[in-house]
């Protein structure tokens, strides 16, 4: 078992572009593959979760080659994918398999597809229930992976999501493609929107207002150049590290700032820290900035239902934050977490009370009184890249921390330390 010794860390400083969207460069992968021509993707994220969607896509016979930070896929059009004779492995990644099953949904062949012990832990009827709405039939393990994907005839549904999810949203939007007539896509709180923003900029049939969208039978996509921002969720890493280490100031660069995903910047700065966001500009249809981050001192937040989805990975971030503020934390309707990589409910209060942090689960979310001084102990990322990076992070800003099990981290961000150590004083 790999054990990663973190120091504490005296001060950040410098700039720094940090890895590029994990979420987008999924979608890229998926929505080229199956446009016509050529798409470009610079910036492309290089890591475990995005190489498997790749690997998968490869497998259904799309030609998808690297040069340098960029990948290049040769689109094979909406119905020009090939039956893969072996079953589709998506390691980790839970927005492969979700994001795929509502795209193989619509081919006339059958797919199997599946992925990592937590892969097959994670309930995928959220899927199935609506794509066998539109027509799809599916065989599971009991509402858990493998899938064995009966690809054929759709049809438009009206859904209202149970639940508000964007892996979730996401397969309904692929399937609808391949649908006879509309379907329309209902949410409470809005989840993340990059499939919308993707799918409209490759030309697909589709209108989104408020929380309703509307999608259809789609005849093609062409293949485009996409620039990929550097990803808000890994920048939220050194986004709470500079605030917490005393004499920091960073730039980080090109982050996306989609409204949809910025919630952990807005409960930072309602908890008082000091983030400059300024250079606000798109690449194509995503908005991105720079960042400026110092020092400072925090205070205790609530935060609710409401809040959750925009940031929804950065829960066990925002859990380290409420440990080093002023006062008690409450975070609630976040019962999602428990259904991540981990339970990252349980999995953060049981390794933050390894550290000496005062923090109690609820079934729902986590409270935690800050201000305890943190001592090193050695913890555990329960193979979960974002509770290894969270607890990294706790333990520079304190006393040091030794990681079992911080290999996960190349699900979202290999390059995690060497960024830190270009910033790290
Ligand atoms: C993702 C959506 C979110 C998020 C995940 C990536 C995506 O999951 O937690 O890391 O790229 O669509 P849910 O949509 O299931 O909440």
């Amino acid at each position: 078992m790999k054990i990663v010794k973190m120091e504490k860390i005296s001060r950040l400083s410098g700039s720094l572009r940090v890895s590029s969207d994990k979420s987008i460069s999924h979608r890229a992968v998926i929505l080229g593959s199956i446009a016509e021509g050529k798409t470009v993707v610079n910036d492309f994220l290089f890591s475990d979760d995005t190489l498997a969607t790749i690997d998968c896509f490869r497998k259904l016979g799309v030609d998808i080659s690297k040069e340098k930070n960029k990948i290049i896929i040769k689109g094979r059009s909406l119905h020009g994918l090939k039956k893969s004779d072996e079953a589709l492995y998506v390691g980790n990644s839970g927005t492969t398999i979700r994001i795929a099953s509502g795209l193989l949904a619509g081919q006339n062949f059958t797919t199997k597809i599946s992925g990592d012990a937590s892969i097959k832990k994670r309930p995928m009827n959220r899927v199935i229930k609506p794509l066998e709405l539109m027509g799809a039939k599916i065989g599971s393990n009991g509402g858990f992976a493998p899938l064995n994907i009966f690809g054929g005839e759709l049809r438009g549904i009206d859904y209202s999501l149970p639940i508000p999810s964007a892996q979730v949203k996401s397969a309904i939007l692929m399937a609808s493609l391949y649908a006879d007539g509309e379907t329309v896509i209902r949410e409470n709180i809005a989840s993340r929107n990059h499939s919308e923003l993707m799918l409209k900029d490759f030309g697909a049939y589709i209108s989104f207002r408020e929380n309703k969208i509307i999608s259809g039978h789609t005849d093609r996509l062409l293949g485009r150049e996409i620039f990929i921002p550097a990803d808000i969720s890994s920048a939220s890493f050194f986004i709470l590290a500079a605030t917490l280490i005393k004499g920091s100031d960073i730039v980080l660069k090109d982050v996306l700032i989609n409204e949809t995903r910025t919630g952990f910047l807005d409960a930072l700065k309602e908890m008082k820290a000091d983030i400059e966001i300024f250079n606000t500009r798109m690449f194509g249809s995503e908005k991105v900035a720079d960042l400026r981050v110092k020092s400072s001192d925090l205070k205790a937040i609530k935060v609710d239902e409401k809040m959750i989805p925009s940031l929804i990975d950065e829960v066990p971030l925002l859990a380290v934050a409420a440990a080093f503020a002023d006062g008690e934390s409450r975070i609630t309707g976040a019962g999602e977490l428990r259904l991540k990589e981990s339970d990252r409910l349980s999995t953060m209060a049981t390794e933050l009370k390894k550290l000496g942090v005062d923090i109690s689960e609820l079934e729902d979310g986590l409270i935690i009184r800050g201000g305890n001084k943190l001592s090193r102990a050695r913890v555990n990322s329960h193979k979960d890249h974002r509770v290894a990076m969270s607890l990294v992070v706790a333990g520079m800003a304190s006393d040091g921390v030794d990681l079992e099990d911080a290999h996960c981290i190349n699900v979202s961000y290999p390059r995690f330390f060497s960024d830190l150590y270009k910033i790290a004083k």
